[in-house]
């Protein structure tokens, strides 16, 4: 049985502990914002926050996070960056499918919490592990320089 902190809340999932967090977050937490795209690191789809920092669920085992403070898409709107980035997606109409905009608003709200003013240079290099097949790239930036007013 592993103990986790996901989201504020303690929880256990009767998992073994070198199962990658992603499958616990959505099969047996049933935090099914949190996508599958690669299951390699390669794409984003499935970044939550451990501890603050954007993370590719799917290739961290989750007896390797039980101690530390995971944060999903579901409530990373509880935070100041985490409401601005989400009105900002909404405001500039950023989803097309969406499929890979729950990690895209993970990885712009822990970018917002380490700069607050970043730059088009600040964005890519902080966004460039983040895949988005219909290219909303444009829209993306956009949308995360108006989070940060
Ligand atoms: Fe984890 Fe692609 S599913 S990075």
């Amino acid at each position: 049985m592993i103990e986790l902190n996901v989201n504020g809340q303690a929880v256990k999932a009767d998992v073994p502990a070198d199962t990658p967090l992603l499958w616990v977050l959505r099969d047996a937490l049933n935090l099914t914002g949190t996508k599958f795209g690669c299951g390699q690191a390669l794409c984003g789809a499935c970044t939550v926050h451990v501890d603050g920092n954007p993370t590719r669920s799917c290739s961290v085992a989750v007896g390797d996070v039980a101690k530390s403070k995971i944060t999903t898409i579901e409530t990373v709107d509880q935070s100041r960056e985490g409401k601005a980035v989400q009105a900002a997606w909404r405001k500039l109409d950023v989803v097309q499918c969406g499929y890979c905009q729950s990690g895209q608003i993970m990885s712009a709200v822990a970018l917002l919490k380490t700069n607050k003013t970043p730059t088009d240079a600040d964005i890519d290099g902080a966004m460039g592990g983040n895949l988005c097949r219909c290219a909303t790239y444009q829209r993306i930036r956009a949308a995360i320089h108006e989070a940060a007013k």
